[in-house]
């Protein structure tokens, strides 16, 4: 099951995911009047909780994007990251939750930020949130009717993590698999800096007190042009 099927449930699954947390670090590094767009916007979430803004929403899963409607207030993109066709330019881009590890390699890793550089204001900013296992496990929970079991396998060589969420929901047993490419600090600095880019600083845990590294479950880049070559 992909994002398809699994965006009628996608809210209810998160409903712990601590948004809040998020949209007030976003908040450090936006400007009152900034255009904004959410890349891999999902049901749109962090625009709902950033309402003062005016957000464009970009995501590859229609679905998402029907969720998404009621709460972005701008313009809607169904359009892939790999592939984005937008004829406008932003202040900050966002892109939360592990959207970029959908990607399967560091070609596509270049290819997506040249794309994200493209829709970049000169002094713009670039914001993503990738995810950083650091091993396999397996976690169950459950709340209301549902119940959830995780399991994910992170193979460190190969930098590929393969999850499988199973939710049983009133009796009926829904699948959610996903193959994350895990993208190192490294990764991610050396990319930008090819393509003019460059990442002024890596978070953990969506705190500007908490410097990420290797050891972060989650890691937030700011990224922004790079001096030393031309855009
Ligand atoms: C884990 S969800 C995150 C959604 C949202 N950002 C949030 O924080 O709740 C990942 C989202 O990325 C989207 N996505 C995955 N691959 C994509 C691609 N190649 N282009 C555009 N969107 C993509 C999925 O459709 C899904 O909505």
């Amino acid at each position: 099951m992909e994002y398809k099927e699994f965006a009628k449930y996608y809210d209810k699954f998160y409903s712990k995911k601590d948004y809040q947390k998020e949209v007030l670090f976003l908040n450090n590094f936006i400007n009152k009047g900034d255009k904004i767009i959410d890349i891999g916007c999902g049901t749109g979430m962090h625009a709902s909780l950033l309402k003062d803004y005016n957000i464009d929403g970009l995501d590859l899963n229609k679905e998402m994007l029907e969720i998404a409607k009621s709460r972005i207030n701008g313009d809607l993109y169904q359009q892939n990251i790999l592939d984005i066709k937008i004829n406008k330019k932003y202040d900050v881009i966002i892109s939360m939750f592990a959207v970029i590890n959908h990607l399967r390699n560091i070609d596509e890793l270049e290819l997506c930020l040249k794309n994200l550089k493209q829709i970049l204001n000169p002094n713009g900013k670039i914001i993503i949130d990738l995810h950083n296992p650091q091993d396999s496990g397996k976690k169950i929970d459950s709340f209301n009717n549902m119940k959830r079991t995780m399991i994910w396998n992170y193979d460190k060589e190969s930098k590929i993590e393969k999850s499988n969420i199973i939710f049983e929901v009133n009796d009926k047993i829904y699948n959610d698999t996903h193959t994350f490419r895990i993208f190192s600090i490294e990764e991610i600095k050396n990319i930008c800096l090819k393509i003019g880019l460059k990442v002024e600083k890596v978070y953990e845990n969506y705190d500007v007190l908490k410097e990420g590294n290797i050891f972060s479950k989650n890691l937030q880049f700011i990224i922004t042009y790079s001096n030393l070559t031309k855009s």
